[in-house]
């Protein structure tokens, strides 16, 4: 007798095997909901919801949600049954799309080394400035994201990601985000390969530096031979205006990082902008022209899709759009949040905005602030999170390393509409936890159905 199979939904299969843990946290911020049509901005739930990501997928999605030319590019790679991926012959689509980016990078930039993802691009820098400058130090930013394999956590100063993975890499060293005195003390030293930083932090905060602090860091960078390299990661691709975030400060990266949106959101693809010399550090002589390489690099879905992605952007104008709807985001922002004593700062570039939290004065407020804080220094903002989400249709997260900071980072094609709709359901959030109890119980609840983080 057969006996009776048991059916498992596929979020139950999910659960039971890839990472039940995941599950669980999305069911206890209520966000385990399932999409079943994206498209620009917009969401929509099976049950009909339509909500609007201010995430990206963490910068993926410049472009929106599947863009329809960005799935054409896809089904016209897959119909022409070319070499997708023969590792024996020249990759034409790789050269195109190498020259596109150098091309509008500029400065040194004049090579490129293709990989699956921005961590894997992070690795190619380190062992290619490793190579170039025959130092094995490298130097990154406190409160960086960089990606999590081993070189590139090994980058990372908080110890929330690299716990009970170690060791990493020896000879990493950091400095605080801006420190110039620090920096040069370390440089000084000329142990260090590179200097490797976001442009602006993201996960650290969305904290945006002025030129001036970028060009000295450039400088030092130089004087001390150390290779100053820029993971643009998130912040490249038109996110924040120009195509990268470098170009706002005048300065000349030798290595630069992209990845996320250069997929269009659809493929896996990253690449390492560099320097000629550096590129000839490292491929030296024929026994070395494969010496650093990947299975999928220069793939030719890839390939197409990090061109059809480029010219979405600019043939929509995507950048200068980034630009001016971020400015008029920020200026409603501040306007709208300026009476609430827990808003401190509104920050960003482009499409890429920051609202920073602060504990508040008053003690009535303070208390149960704090009372958050000692379950866990996350809670309060999975509250804000969860509330955005459950109460008005809108998918935001707060910094991965920084979780008094909200960042708002929608595609780049978000209309005025969408940039309202934020901006009424952040008030009404930040005046509910100002003045009612309710957002307050609210995390009790959330600490109860979590049973311990
Ligand atoms: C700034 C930055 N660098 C690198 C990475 C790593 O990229 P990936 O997740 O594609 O490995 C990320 C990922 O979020 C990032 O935000």
């Amino acid at each position: 007798m057969k006996s009776k199979a048991t059916v498992l939904t596929s979020c139950e299969q999910y659960g039971r095997s890839v990472n039940p843990q995941w599950v669980r946290l999305l069911d206890v911020l209520q966000m385990n909901v399932r999409y079943s049509a994206c498209q620009g901005v917009e969401l929509i739930s099976d049950d009909g919801r339509r909500i609007l990501d201010f995430l990206s997928g963490y910068c993926v999605h410049n472009a929106g949600h599947n863009h329809p030319d960005l799935i054409q590019a896809v089904k016209d790679e897959l119909e022409r049954r070319g070499p997708g991926m023969l590792q024996s012959h020249v990759p034409e689509l790789a050269g195109e799309l190498a020259a596109a980016l150098c091309e509008r990078a500029g400065g040194r930039l004049t090579k490129a080394f293709f990989s699956s993802s921005g961590s894997e691009g992070v690795e190619a820098a380190i062992k290619f400035a490793r190579a170039h400058t025959g130092r094995d130090g490298l130097l990154a930013a406190e409160k960086a994201f960089h990606g999590l394999t081993s070189g590139s956590l090994s980058l990372m100063s908080d110890p929330f990601w690299s716990d009970g993975f170690g060791p990493m890499l020896p000879g990493v060293e950091f400095v605080t985000f801006l420190d110039l005195s620090a920096l040069e003390k370390k440089l000084r030293t000329r142990r260090f390969a590179a200097f490797l930083v976001e442009p602006i932090q993201s996960e650290g905060g969305i904290k945006v530096p002025d030129a001036e602090s970028m060009r000295q860091t450039q400088a030092l960078c130089r004087r001390y031979g150390t290779l100053f390299v820029l993971d643009e990661v998130q912040t490249g691709l038109y996110r924040t205006g120009p195509f990268l975030a470098s170009h706002h400060f005048g300065i000349e990266p030798d290595m630069v990082v992209l990845a996320k949106a250069l997929s269009g959101g659809l493929v896996p693809v990253s690449a390492l902008l560099m320097a000629d010399s550096i590129y000839d550090s490292v491929y030296n002589s024929l026994k070395r022209s494969i010496v650093h390489t990947s299975t999928f690099s220069e793939n030719s879905l890839s390939m197409r899709v990090g061109l059809a992605t480029l010219d979405v952007l600019e043939r929509e104008n995507l950048g200068p759009r980034a630009a001016e709807a971020g400015e008029v985001l920020r200026a409603r922002l501040r306007e709208a949040l300026a009476p609430y004593e827990m808003v401190k700062d509104v920050r960003g570039a482009g499409q890429l905005s920051g609202i920073e939290f602060t504990s508040p004065r008053k003690l009535s407020l303070r208390l149960p602030f704090e009372a958050f804080m000692a379950i866990h220094p996350g809670m309060f903002g999975q509250v804000v999170v969860m509330r955005m989400f459950r109460d008005h249709n809108i998918l935001v997260q707060v910094c991965g390393n920084n979780f008094m900071v909200l960042k708002a980072a929608p595609p780049l094609v978000a209309t005025d509409e969408h940039l309202d709709a934020f901006v009424h359901a952040i008030t009404s959030v930040v005046d509910l936890m100002h003045n009612s109890s309710g957002f307050w119980t609210e995390a009790l609840g959330l600490a109860r159905r979590a049973g311990g983080i």
